[in-house]
């Protein structure tokens, strides 16, 4: 017999199959271990005379180890009274009473040789009953000839087995739902985590809504992400930690204890899942956890960080295969987005770097515009900043400012320090720079978006500028807010052929030229403006030119 006891596929099929049983004329019975027995549902009266009667339990008794050890037989248990066992009892016919073992429910035929049986006559006899009475009372249509008995006993034996078979597929069935939701689950939520991979948008907040969106389709507490404290491309990355909406811990708790997590694991690569989180040994982690799974993140053996996460929401029910599955695939592919965001950091510190390197050289021409890029980048980021543009676009201001006079490398370094007035061909000259400077970075693909600002940061508001003449708004953005900061520093810093401006005449000829030269509504901003990380800068460039 096929035993799937407590599942819900279960319970319906072995309250459909007792209906059945009852209509059929038979009683049902639930067989303890010890071989006590109840009768469940409906019954006829000569079924209660017969099964609450001690001769009755006696030969249960006797009998016991023949029903409960070879469930697929029927027993002969007095002439006319056949036992067929059917199953076993389901989580509501078993009602908790038995938790070690369930009970056998068997189907309880009554034939008309028990009329004329010894046995009855002791039942009665127990009871304390006329046999005469008790038999009068019994329903002749219902008791069967002994053929009759056999066969019926053989088609409920044929039913339990068909009804157990079919229970046992549609258990099966229910499993496979179950994967299949999961699987489900676990795909669509790494195609979502797989679109926002793009390491170049801000990894802080993808991490937050990996850590959210995993927390919620694996069902947990809380989740957060550690990630590996000797890796210097994460430093700028805190530890996201996502809490179920009902519940209140201290989030400040749950980061501390990543990197005791990341000691206790002990470059274990494998996830563990833990029913009682004590046993890691972490101090003050029972406040925050029962249960634990952890998933370490690595790609080619290099311990990134992991993934920790704390107690299924669903009282009661504890960590799946699934749930440790689930958190593996996605460890996995957060693993190779860290990878990658470490990757990308190399790089672009690397590019950064190359674009320092390249704006020290283009001002080393000429000792009074030392620094002088590094400035106008400075001056532009923070204008970029106050004028409200998005963390993307300030940080390609940046970068096309420290190389907006990149096309100088084309000038004579005897025009660039010339200390009088430049003649009309030297003035030619030096006004070919953004257009030389533009041809240098447009054939380099990660640069095309900062040519704007180095074509353009000398044309003027009013149209009078180089080298297109462009006005107002006409003028790319990249270049109206370099050619501020370019002036900007222009006038506050010593030239070969004047020395520098006081602060306030600098702001003073920039409210003046706002509108004329600059683009009115950056001016405005630009002048309210803190100068003082610029005049540091200044003052450091002065240090360096002195000890030089
Ligand atoms: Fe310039």
């Amino acid at each position: 017999m096929t035993q799937i006891i407590g599942h819900p596929e279960h319970t319906a099929f072995s309250g459909r199959l007792r209906q059945r049983l009852n209509e059929l004329g038979a009683a049902v019975l639930s067989i303890k271990p010890d071989g006590t027995c109840d009768l469940l549902g409906d019954h006829r009266w000569e079924h209660s005379l017969i099964v609450r009667s001690a001769p009755f339990a006696v030969a249960m008794k006797s009998h016991r180890s023949q029903l409960l050890n070879n469930t697929n037989r029927r027993v002969n248990l007095w002439p006319g009274l056949v036992l067929v066992p059917t199953h076993t009892a389901s989580s509501n016919e078993n009602a908790g009473n038995h938790p070690g073992a369930a009970p056998i429910i068997a189907a309880l035929l009554l034939g008309n040789e028990i009329l004329n049986s010894e046995q009855l006559a002791r039942v009665c006899d127990a009871n304390q009953t006329d046999l005469r009475a008790a038999i009068a009372k019994f329903d002749m249509n219902a008791l069967m000839s002994q053929s009759e008995t056999n066969r019926l006993a053989q088609v409920i034996q044929w039913m339990a087995r068909d009804a157990a078979d079919l229970s046992w597929r549609l258990h099966e069935l229910h499993d496979l739902s179950w994967e299949l939701a999961g699987s489900y689950e676990e795909l669509s939520l790494l195609y979502k985590l797989s679109t926002s991979m793009i390491v170049d948008h801000p990894p802080q907040a993808f991490l937050e809504q990996a850590c959210a969106e995993m927390r919620e389709v694996v069902g947990l507490r809380w989740l957060a992400i550690q990630l590996s404290p000797d890796e210097p491309g994460f430093a700028d990355l805190s530890v996201p930690v996502c809490v179920d909406s009902h519940s209140s811990y201290d989030l400040a708790g749950i980061r501390k204890i990543g990197p005791q997590l990341i000691q206790a694991m002990n470059n274990r690569l494998e996830p563990i899942v833990l029913d009682d989180a004590r046993v890691l040994g972490v101090p003050g982690l029972e406040q925050f956890a029962h249960s634990l799974l952890i998933t370490p993140l690595h790609v080619d053996g290099k311990q990134l960080g992991l993934l920790y996460g704390a107690d299924k929401i669903n009282a009661g029910s504890g960590f799946s295969t699934v749930d440790s599955k689930l958190c593996a695939s996605l460890g996995g592919s957060l693993s190779i987005y860290l990878k990658n965001v470490l990757l990308y950091e190399d790089m672009h510190s690397m590019f950064l770097g190359t674009l320092h390197a390249l704006s020290i050289t283009i001002d080393a021409k000429d000792s009074y515009t030392q620094g002088h890029s590094e400035r106008v980048a400075l001056i532009s980021k923070q204008l970029s900043e106050a004028a409200g543009l998005d963390t993307q676009t300030v940080d390609r201001v940046y970068l096309s400012a420290l190389v907006h006079d990149v096309g100088k490398i084309g000038v004579p370094e005897a025009v660039l320090t010339k200390p009088g007035k430049l003649t009309k061909e030297e003035y030619d000259l030096v006004k070919k720079h953004p257009e030389t400077g533009a041809r240098i970075l447009e054939d380099i693909r990660q640069m095309q978006d900062l040519i704007p600002g180095v074509l353009h940061h000398h044309e003027s508001w009013d149209g009078r500028g180089y080298p297109h003449g462009l006005a107002g708004l006409d003028i790319p953005l990249f270049g109206r807010i370099i050619g501020l900061a370019d002036a900007f520093d222009a006038m506050s810093s010593d030239r070969t052929y004047r020395n520098a401006m006081p602060m306030n005449k600098v702001l003073d000829e920039i409210r003046r030229c706002s509108g004329k030269q600059f683009d009115p509504q950056l001016a405005d901003v630009f002048v309210k403006l803190d100068f003082t990380p610029y005049l540091n800068m200044i003052e450091e460039h002065h240090d360096l030119m002195r000890s030089a």
